[in-house]
């Protein structure tokens, strides 16, 4: 990547990041939190890019954007309560994770293999109408490099990334200033993080308390828990063999892999492709699975880091 551009908030703006963002490029967008890093949240290179570009560590899920209810409904499970607070804050600073709909045809890394996804309607007309016109949900964490502090204005997203990514639409300062407020389901309304959406506000539309997540359970902390997706079968890393009985899930230009997660040993195209292939590998049975050494840089530490949890003996995590 060169050189970043910077897209003027009218309609050729738009139309210019729609583009990007369809050609799985990633873009910038101005939201009323924060800035977004958008990528299309059914291509899993364009996915993969983000983490890339972050410099993430690791695959937390992330949160994906839609510009209305219907285009929510199409790939999450939306009743209940969290229909009810769909209805009463979107579009606005409230994320809701919910239950995957089968065939949403969002890449498995966008919600890093778990059965849940988080999705919100932004409330800034540029992201909404970047939304509508790329037609495609739009997976975006903030637009910072990873462990940095999240930017508000596209000179913020410059700073940080400028030169890492394809564009940004400037639409000036954000006016919410911090990350949306984030709601699972346990299956009542639980606070996951709290942000740009005052909790009492949900509170008044449930109508009582909302329960805190402790800090240390599974729906708090999807992106840490080791075995949250895990495959059943048994995993050895660093596999320079196969051993009797496994199948192996290869890296690079190896012989006898039942799968390869990057034949040429591109991390992005692996990291792509990891959590669809543990999926195609947990349902082909439970012979163990060796896996190629994947080198310890770029995306391979946050591939290294998922396959660590996904190997560690089951009941330590
Ligand atoms: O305001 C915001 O929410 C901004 C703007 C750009 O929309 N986005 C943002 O994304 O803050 P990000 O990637 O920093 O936050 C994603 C967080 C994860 O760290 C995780 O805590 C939670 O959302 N999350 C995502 N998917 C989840 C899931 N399936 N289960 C539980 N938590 C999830
Ligand atoms: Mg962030």
């Amino acid at each position: 990547m060169s050189q970043t551009e910077t897209l003027t908030p009218d309609d050729a703006g738009i139309a210019r990041a729609a583009a990007l963002l369809r050609a799985g490029k990633l873009v910038s967008f101005p939201t009323e939190t924060v800035y977004g890093l958008g990528a299309d949240a059914t291509n899993a290179s364009a996915v993969a890019r983000i983490f890339k570009a972050k410099g993430r560590p690791r695959f937390n899920p992330l949160i994906v954007h839609l510009p209305n209810l219907a285009a929510v409904h199409a790939v999450a499970v939306l009743a209940g309560e969290a229909l009810r607070l769909a209805q009463a804050f979107w579009p606005g600073p409230l994320t809701l994770v919910l239950p995957l709909r089968d065939g949403s045809g969002l890449s498995p890394l966008v919600s890093a293999g778990l059965p849940t996804v988080a999705v919100r309607v932004p409330d800034h007309p540029l992201a909404r109408r970047l939304l509508a016109k790329a037609g495609r949900p739009v997976a975006a964490p903030s637009a910072n490099p990873s462990g940095r502090i999240s930017p508000i204005t596209a000179a913020h997203v410059l700073a940080g990334l400028g030169g890492k990514i394809s564009a940004v639409v400037d639409g000036g300062p954000c006016v919410v200033g911090v990350e949306s407020t984030i709601v699972g389901f346990d299956p009542a309304p639980v606070l996951l993080r709290p942000g740009g959406l005052p909790t009492e506000a949900l509170e008044a539309c449930l109508g009582g308390p909302l329960a805190r997540a402790a800090p240390d359970s599974a729906i708090n902390a999807p992106g840490q828990l080791a075995s949250h997706y895990a495959p059943k079968a048994a995993i050895r890393m660093n596999a320079e063999n196969i051993g009797p009985g496994e199948r192996l899930l290869g890296f690079g230009p190896v012989q006898g892999a039942a799968l390869n997660l990057s034949p040429s040993g591109d991390l992005v195209e692996a990291a792509a492709n990891l959590f669809g292939h543990l999926h195609a590998l947990d349902a082909g049975g439970d012979a163990p699975i060796a896996v190629s050494p994947i080198p310890d840089h770029g995306l391979g530490l946050a591939i290294n880091d998922r396959l660590r949890r996904a190997a560690a003996p089951r009941g330590t995590l």
